[in-house]
């Protein structure tokens, strides 16, 4: 069975004394209820290190209070075992109090830049608490390289820039988005879908795909953006936070008709109860 540690004295005292056998490290931060995508960073750590640590921590800081933290999906004996089956080397699974024991009153805050559109509108909170809990697993591991899925590709965007503006001696590597079967990516939220709003939530790959194809054959930005948003309204998507075309870099906003090689569309939308996000390259 796959080692689990839950303390920070443990991870760095087993991190170190792979260091000391000369050995690299990689860590993939998650919040458990793993998948095929997390898995797949896993793999990734694996190719460039020699151990690869998971976290596995349902961070209360990035979650609103109406937000989702309660209901978040938890099991970690199933994530442990799914670890272990992809070749990691360890779990770090600390306590609330561990991460943010009483009097804890500090915070990593990236302001406007790569941090200021898209999430950083829809859910103000959020970048403030990934970049601080990001930044506390990367001091309490050591690690090498650190692996962020393009799935949350703004959060990757997000964590490269406080990386480099704080001088962490650390590579940031991504990985590409695992999808199912109809693209949809996959997402620990996807298993708050019923049935039903799983079969409509295929129209948010199509949508995006058929942005992708409009963006290429030259269509203008705007109408190729509100075509985006109606189809997924038909498809029974309630609210569309957005679809926005943005520079894969700056994720600066591009003006009508330059897109050229590098933009992205960016999408988040509501089926039901369920917010999912997404977003390809043009
Ligand atoms: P979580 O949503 O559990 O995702 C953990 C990592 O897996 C992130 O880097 C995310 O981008 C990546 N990931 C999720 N779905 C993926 C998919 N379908 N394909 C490839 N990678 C995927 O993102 C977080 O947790 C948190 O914000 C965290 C960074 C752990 C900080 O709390």
């Amino acid at each position: 069975p796959l080692p689990v540690v839950r303390t920070v004295a443990a991870l760095r005292a087993q991190v170190a004394a792979w260091k000391a056998a000369g050995e690299r490290v990689a860590l993939v931060p998650t919040m458990g209820a793993l998948h095929d995508g997390h898995l797949s960073l896993i793999r990734l750590g694996n190719a460039r290190a020699d151990r690869t640590v998971a976290s596995v921590f349902v961070n209360p800081t990035q979650f609103a209070p109406h937000e989702d933290f309660d209901s978040y999906p938890r099991g970690e004996g199933r994530d442990a075992e799914l670890l272990a089956s992809a070749g990691c080397a360890l779990m770090f699974a600390p306590t609330v109090t561990e991460m943010y024991p009483d009097g804890f009153a500090s915070a990593v805050s990236v302001t406007g830049g790569v941090a200021g559109p898209l999430e950083g509108q829809s859910r103000p909170h959020f970048f403030g608490g990934v970049a601080t809990v990001v930044t506390k697993l990367l001091n309490q591991c050591q690690p090498h390289v650190a692996i962020f899925g393009e799935k949350d590709y703004q959060q990757l965007a997000v964590i490269r820039r406080f990386v480099k503006d704080l001088d962490m001696p650390v590579e940031i590597v991504g990985g590409p988005t695992d999808r199912e079967a109809d693209d949809l990516a996959r997402s620990s939220r996807n298993a708050y879908l019923t049935p039903e709003e799983r079969a409509r939530a295929s129209a948010l790959p199509a949508a995006m795909k058929a942005a992708v194809e409009a963006l290429r054959g030259g269509e203008a930005v705007e109408a190729v953006e509100a075509g985006a948003i109606s189809a997924l309204k038909s498809a029974g998507f309630a609210k569309v936070d957005y679809v926005e075309t943005r520079d894969g870099e700056s994720l600066e906003r591009l003006g009508p008709g330059i897109v050229g090689t590098g933009a992205r569309v960016f999408v988040a939308a509501w089926m039901g109860r369920t917010r999912l996000i997404d977003n390809w390259a043009v």
